[in-house]
């Protein structure tokens, strides 16, 4: 008999069960997913960008999809925090062995900070993920994630009022993804999360219109998994704190490579819009992937990658 797996990680001091999540903006507040995906399987997930008030988002077409990705302007539409509270989480709170991570953004630090404080309250979400990152509006946190100084003044305010792990999510669209890992971390962040989608996009040749109303959007999927490889392998190597790796990710070798590259856990965005099974299906394969070559700790894997 072959020795027992654990696919376990410990992310911040909370313990996944295998380092697979599904990513914000991607799966909803969870429910939605609960006849398609076994939720208890999957070692969390973050559920849609939480504000203090609820944002009906951008104007259509938002979505389109590329070769190898799919470019969103969703614009944070949200139903607002007080209603995930309410409407959302009691659900959630009889679904046994999940791990929920609420993701939150704001228009400015007072925001993040209301929104944190309202959640506060309620009972049953592990973690905060704070989107410094979204692309997609005027004021929907890009300008936190990539300027330093902007980035540790809203983690410094949050870190103050969280009564919960905090993971800062950081964008791609800056120069030096070490240095703002880096920030993040001296600041407060218990772990950091990324990438966030790549601004971009698209324009119709025949129409000569955006593809996107928004103009430019964000360009996620299989398309930018390697550049969010070097990212992540890049802010795992400049912080101490754990890194949660995404981008592109659709296969059981793809979470492998990110671990390999530094990533204690990982998320799964845009491969849920083809396949919504695809999260089950991954924590399947990492399992096979494992068994396969008689690992016994997942967790050894991390930051393993050989250069000779
Ligand atoms: C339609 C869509 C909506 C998203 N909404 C959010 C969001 O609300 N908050 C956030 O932090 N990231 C959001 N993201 C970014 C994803 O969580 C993820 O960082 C990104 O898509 C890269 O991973 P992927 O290539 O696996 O999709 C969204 C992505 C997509 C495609």
């Amino acid at each position: 008999m072959s020795p027992a797996l654990d696919l376990s990680v410990n992310v911040a001091g909370i313990h996944l069960k295998n380092p697979i999540i599904a990513a914000s903006g991607t799966f909803g507040y969870g429910v939605e997913f609960e006849d398609v995906v076994e939720l208890s399987k999957l070692g969390g997930f973050v559920v849609k960008g939480l504000s203090v008030e609820p944002m009906i988002g951008n104007p259509p077409p938002r979505l389109w999809e590329t070769a190898a990705g799919m470019l969103n302007a969703i614009g944070l539409q949200n139903i607002g925090a007080q209603a995930f509270l309410e409407e959302k989480l009691p659900h959630l709170r009889q679904l046994k062995n999940i791990v929920v991570m609420a993701n939150v953004f704001g228009y400015a630090r007072e925001d993040y900070e209301r929104t944190i404080e309202i959640l506060n309250e309620g009972e049953g979400i592990a973690a905060y993920e704070l989107n410094v990152s979204c692309p997609n509006t005027a004021h929907g946190g890009i300008q936190f994630g990539s300027d330093p100084r902007s980035l540790d003044e809203v983690v410094t305010t949050v870190k103050r009022v969280a009564r919960r792990p905090l993971i800062v999510k950081l964008s791609p669209n800056v120069t030096s993804i070490a240095q703002m890992a880096y920030v993040a971390q001296e600041s407060g962040a218990d772990a950091l999360s990324l990438v966030n989608t790549f601004v971009a996009m698209a324009i119709d040749p025949e129409t000569r219109k955006p593809r996107i109303a928004n103009v430019t959007a964000g360009l996620s999927g299989p398309a930018i998994k390697p550049i969010a490889v070097r990212m992540v392998y890049d802010a795992a190597h400049a912080v101490k704190i754990p890194v949660i790796g995404m981008g592109g990710i659709s296969t059981a070798e793809d979470v492998i490579e990110f671990m390999l590259a530094g990533a204690t856990a990982v998320q799964i965005g845009t491969a849920s819009y083809w396949d919504p099974c695809a999260t089950e299906k991954i924590v399947d394969g990492v399992e096979q992937w494992c068994k396969e070559r008689h690992l016994t700790r997942i967790a050894d894997l991390i930051g393993g990658m050989q250069l000779e």
